[in-house]
């Protein structure tokens, strides 16, 4: 059942869990995405990202996804992550989507507010929710978000409640030590700085770069107001391998069969996270 992110994401702060967000870039992996959730029978959110759109465009992944969820009564997302262009988000607003991430994070500070006010407007007038983002974070080995050696930039607390009071959003995602990809050392989890956000800004927070965070570490950050946890890398990094081991076994597989099969690793490394997140 495709819903607004809001509510979801309320329900896991009241009751301190965290909704999983999983990166979705073809039909195998959103397969795989709606097979873990229909399993698990744990809400959770499909999310793709602006830069798939060369792999599909966001008609076909909404019909998609519209068709293979049809007998699902667990309700779930289906989010635009990481979108830099106005455009694009109006037309997943079109096609379906039930929820949009504006991500102005690069931009200069009175920039990034007046475009995520433009997309709050159109996008609460559409029944969609909205996450944008304060704060950069760093890129990590095998990234696909960002180049390695991007800096970190942490969210400022201050900044993060005037930003949510004029924009309205429903969720913001904030840069505290994790990277997109995988860490290059020991992961430095600022959540020192998500208790000094939370004492200022009263709405979900979301932890980007969900892939290789140490399980206490992410207890941790749900404790303390994350809401929603999101994982790319480790999806891909993990069916890749298993397929990999699988072609070494010497037998000779039908293109159909490497489909199935990863349909079957997207959906065992997402039922893992959504158990850790719940
Ligand atoms: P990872 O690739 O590190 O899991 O990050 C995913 C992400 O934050 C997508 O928005």
């Amino acid at each position: 059942m495709l819903v607004n992110m809001k509510p979801l994401l309320e329900d896991a702060r009241l009751k301190k869990y965290a909704i999983g967000s999983f990166n979705v870039y073809n039909y195998e992996t959103i397969k795989g995405v709606i097979q873990a959730i229909k399993n698990q029978k744990t809400p959770a959110v499909i999310a793709f990202g602006e830069k798939y759109l060369k792999n599909m465009d966001v008609d076909s992944v909404y019909n998609l996804v519209n068709t293979l969820s049809k007998n699902i009564d667990v309700p779930f997302a289906l989010h635009l992550d990481h979108c830099k262009s106005l455009e694009n988000i109006y037309r997943a607003i079109r096609a379906g989507f039930t929820s949009v991430m504006y991500d102005g994070s690069a931009l200069p500070y009175e920039e990034n507010i007046a475009n995520t006010l433009k997309v709050v407007e159109v996008a609460h007038a559409c029944n969609v929710s909205v996450e944008a983002e304060l704060g950069s974070l760093a890129s990590g080995l095998n990234s696909h978000e960002g180049k390695l050696d991007d800096e970190e930039i942490y969210t400022s607390p201050a900044k993060a409640q005037n930003f949510v009071r004029i924009t309205e959003i429903d969720a913001l995602a904030v840069s505290i030590g994790t990277v997109h990809g995988m860490y290059k050392g020991i992961p430095n989890i600022r959540v020192d700085i998500l208790k000094k956000i939370k004492e200022k800004v009263n709405i979900p927070f979301v932890l980007h770069g969900g892939s290789g965070t140490p399980e206490e570490k992410l207890r941790d950050c749900i404790a303390n107001g994350i809401c929603k946890i999101n994982v790319n890398t480790e999806i891909s990094m993990y069916t890749v391998e298993k397929i990999r081991q699988a072609l070494n076994d010497g037998k000779n597989y039908h293109l159909s069969d490497i489909s199935l099969m990863e349909i079957n690793f997207v959906q065992d490394i997402v039922s893992k996270y959504i158990k850790i997140f719940s």
